[in-house]
């Protein structure tokens, strides 16, 4: 705290991102990043792109990119709005769209960072509580709201929810606007993409950090109607004029462009999770259903701090959140490759013993 400060930052209570430690020989699985490396491709355009060039500015519309994504999913490029790692693009989507005279609704459980662009565009909130199988129920939006926003499949609990459930939500919610934060949808989850064209107040947010595999470069984006996206490139527009710098671009161009690598790592990931999950319930976890790259578990007798802090002595690191009291037996673990799996079943057997 310092008599500098504005009443806004003292008042702030930052989003805390998982661990990103210095030590090189932790298995890794606190930060849903995903185990492969990127499509060779992208390595490949993004050493073309270390040239002269890197003098001159970015495309501040980076219209390639939207161009790229657009074709990607059969919409028009004015639909697609991109920016510096979905975080950034969910800001300007607080900021422009969210921001109104009735409170925004999100889950009681979900991604953290939401509460807190509340707190930094002073955005009045509620949260509905998930059901008793930390399931989303569309019909508790069934209120009056400036706006409703979730993720798909939820974090950190890894519950997908089925499109006919968001096709609810948007036919009793016409008044604001809906977003679906899709950062883990390519991990099993049915997208809202194709809600688009039918649903003018639906937007859908998605990042290129996980399933293609490239959080270390930071691009996500929005897609929607052309008047939300407009919205968002106001915002843009008076904050930052080239969030997508040369790299992020011709990577991100690359890694769209490249179905097959992303299909195939998707796949990998998905089988998996899916042989861990037998493995732990073996171990008496009981899981959540996930359509992620990650899943939320509990122990049926041993606590979530101390399995974290054990598995922590074994140089394996996951994610366990102290609050609310409801998630504190879970722990979050990021799905590896098999052999990242062997030796978190290895070390938990032991623990357990
Ligand atoms: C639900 C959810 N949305 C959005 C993000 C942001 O991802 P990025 O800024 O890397 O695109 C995350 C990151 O973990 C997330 O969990």
């Amino acid at each position: 705290m310092s008599k500098f400060w504005s009443d806004v930052v003292s008042g702030l209570t930052p989003y805390v991102p998982g661990e990103q430690p210095k030590l090189d020989n932790l298995v890794k699985l606190n930060t849903n990043e995903n185990p492969y490396g990127p499509s060779p491709q992208v390595i490949r355009a993004l050493q073309a792109e270390a040239a002269d060039s890197l003098r001159l500015y970015p495309d501040p519309n980076s219209d390639k990119l939207k161009a790229a994504i657009a074709g990607y999913y059969g919409l028009q490029p004015s639909q697609v709005f991109v920016g510096n790692g979905s975080d950034e693009v969910l800001a300007h989507v607080f900021q422009a769209l969210l921001k109104q005279s009735r409170p925004l609704l999100f889950p009681d459980i979900t991604y953290s960072f939401y509460p807190v662009y509340c707190g930094l565009y002073d955005i009045e909130y509620e949260e509905i509580p998930l059901n008793a199988s930390y399931e989303i129920d569309v019909k508790e939006y069934d209120r009056p709201n400036g706006g409703i926003i979730f993720p798909n499949p939820n974090a950190p609990t890894s519950v997908p929810l089925a499109l006919v459930e968001i096709e609810k939500l948007l036919k009793i919610n016409t008044e604001s606007v809906v977003v679906i934060d899709e950062a883990y949808v390519d991990f099993g989850t049915e997208s809202a993409v194709k809600l688009i064209n039918t649903y003018p107040n639906l937007l859908v947010t998605q990042t290129l950090s996980k399933a293609r595999s490239l959080a270390g470069l930071r691009v996500g984006y929005a897609l929607g109607h052309k008047d939300l996206v407009e919205a968002l490139i106001r915002v843009k527009d008076s904050f930052n004029s080239y969030p997508i710098d040369r790299f992020a671009e011709a990577g991100a161009i690359a890694a769209m462009q490249d179905k097959t690598y992303f299909e195939e790592t998707c796949k990998k990931i998905i089988a998996t999770r899916v042989a861990l999950v037998k493995e732990l319930q073996a171990l008496s976890f009981e899981v959540l259903p996930s359509g992620a790259n990650f899943i939320f578990a509990k122990h049926k007798t041993r606590a979530g701090a101390e399995l974290t802090a054990k598995l922590r002595e074994k140089n394996i690191i996951i994610r366990h959140f102290k609050k609310p009291a409801r998630i504190a037996p879970y722990l979050r673990i990021t799905i590896g490759t098999d052999a990242q799996s062997k030796q978190l079943v290895d070390a938990l057997t032991l623990i357990l013993k």
